[in-house]
This record gives structure tokens, sequence and C-alpha cells, in this order.
């Protein structure tokens, strides 16, 4: 049998500084890409229809352009960031005036990066069709997700089938929606009046 060129296969077969990975580093794997695409997914696909659902002007946009698809998908990932990360100081370092010892633990709220208003134009602004838009949504360098493709599919595919299938839909409660709080941000209380 010829071996499969599936990622547990290639993590069994994966060396790290010259040695073959341990168990719990091939279980830890394994373990992040069944947990990686579920709450940073439902958070950007609630985020998004919280939005849409507020935006009637944009909904109807989305449907009579519907080449904007991508990049309003990539603009949805940036405004409502999902996902904050961590990482520990490994030595001593200055950033903008800000010391940090090594050890400190550190987060990194991409949420926040992608409002710089130095590096975005109306940043609190969702713009569907966004020319520039360099946002670090899903990471950025070696650790950058790895599902980022399967991501963005989801998401197109989730919202615009939700809204083929109910255009009209609307907050029915803007005061019940309830956010998350934490690293993986979205709304976790969403009630929506389907417009039937
Ligand atoms: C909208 C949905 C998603 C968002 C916003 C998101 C965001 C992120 C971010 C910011 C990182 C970087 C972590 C870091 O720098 O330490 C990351 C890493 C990762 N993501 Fe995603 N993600 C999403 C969906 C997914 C999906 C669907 C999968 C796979 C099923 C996935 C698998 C992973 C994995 C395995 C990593 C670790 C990569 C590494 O450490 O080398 N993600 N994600």
């Amino acid at each position: 049998m010829e071996p499969s060129d599936d990622i547990v296969t290639f993590l069994l077969g994966a060396e790290f500084e010259g040695r073959p990975l341990t168990d719990p580093e091939i279980f830890g794997g394994c373990l992040l890409l069944l947990v990686a695409g579920i709450d940073t997914m439902w958070s950007a696909i609630g985020a998004t229809l919280w939005h849409l659902a507020s935006h009637p002007e944009q909904r109807k946009r989305l449907r009579d352009e519907p080449d904007l698809w991508p990049t309003a998908i990539k603009e949805f990932l940036r405004a409502f960031s999902p996902v904050t990360m961590a990482r520990e100081v490994t030595q001593d370092t200055e950033l903008g005036g800000c010391l940090m010892k090594a050890g400190d633990p550190l987060l990194l709220p991409f949420p926040a990066a992608n409002r710089d208003p130095d590096a975005f134009d109306h940043p609190d602004e969702v713009i569907l069709d966004r020319a520039l838009n360099r946002h670090f949504a899903i990471g950025v360098g070696i650790h950058r997700c790895l599902g980022s493709n399967l991501a963005r599919m989801e998401l197109d595919t989730a919202v615009r089938r939700f809204l083929d299938r109910i255009p009209d839909s609307t907050l029915a409660d803007a005061e019940a929606v309830m956010w998350s709080v934490g690293q993986v941000r979205g709304p976790r209380v969403l009630p929506l009046d389907f417009g039937t």
C-alpha cells in the first residue's frame, strides 16, 4: 500500500532538530488542527452576519456585484479579526518605548493592528472593495494560519449561502447580541429576524 500524503502521515514521519517528533507533539499537532477551525470560524461567520444584518446596502451590493466576494471576505476578516495570539518574550527588548523582559507573556492583538489608521484608510469602516488590505487576521510569519485558504472558503460559502437563502435578515434585537471575551472574539448570541 502506498503511504498517504495527509498531514497526520506527514507528522508521523517528520523530524525536528534531527529527531522524530514525540507522540505528544504529534498528538498536539493533530489536536490543534482539530480545534483551530472551530471557534475561529464561527466567530468570523457570526461577526460577518452581524455586520451584514445592519447594512442592507452592502447586502444588495454583494448580490448585484458577486465578483466583490473575494475582496469582501478579506475585508470581513480584517474588520472583525477574531483571533488574538500570545507569545513569550525570548530576550529583553524595547519596542515603541515599551520595555519587555525575557519570559514576559505577550499578547499580539491582531484585531487592533488591523484597525491601525497608519496602515488602513478609514480603518473602522467595512469597505467591500478595499484595494490595499494587508491584514494580520490569519497571522503572519512562520506560524501564519495553516488553514487560511480553507477559512476564506468556509467564510465565503457560509455567508454567501446564508444570504442566498435569507437575503433580508436583520438584527432582531441589537441589545441581545452577546460577544465572547478572551482571545477569540465573535458573537455568541445573535438573534436575527429572517424577514419571512
Ligand atoms: C476565520 C478563521 C480563522 C482565523 C481568523 C484563524 C487565525 C489564525 C491565526 C491568527 C493563526 C496564527 C497563530 C500564531 O501566530 O501563533 C492561526 C494558526 C493556525 N490555524 Fe488558523 N484561523 C482560522 C481558521 C483555521 C482553520 C479552518 C484551520 C484548519 C482547519 C486553521 C488551522 C490553523 C493551524 C493548524 C494553525 C497553527 C499554525 C502554526 O502554528 O504553524 N485555522 N490561525
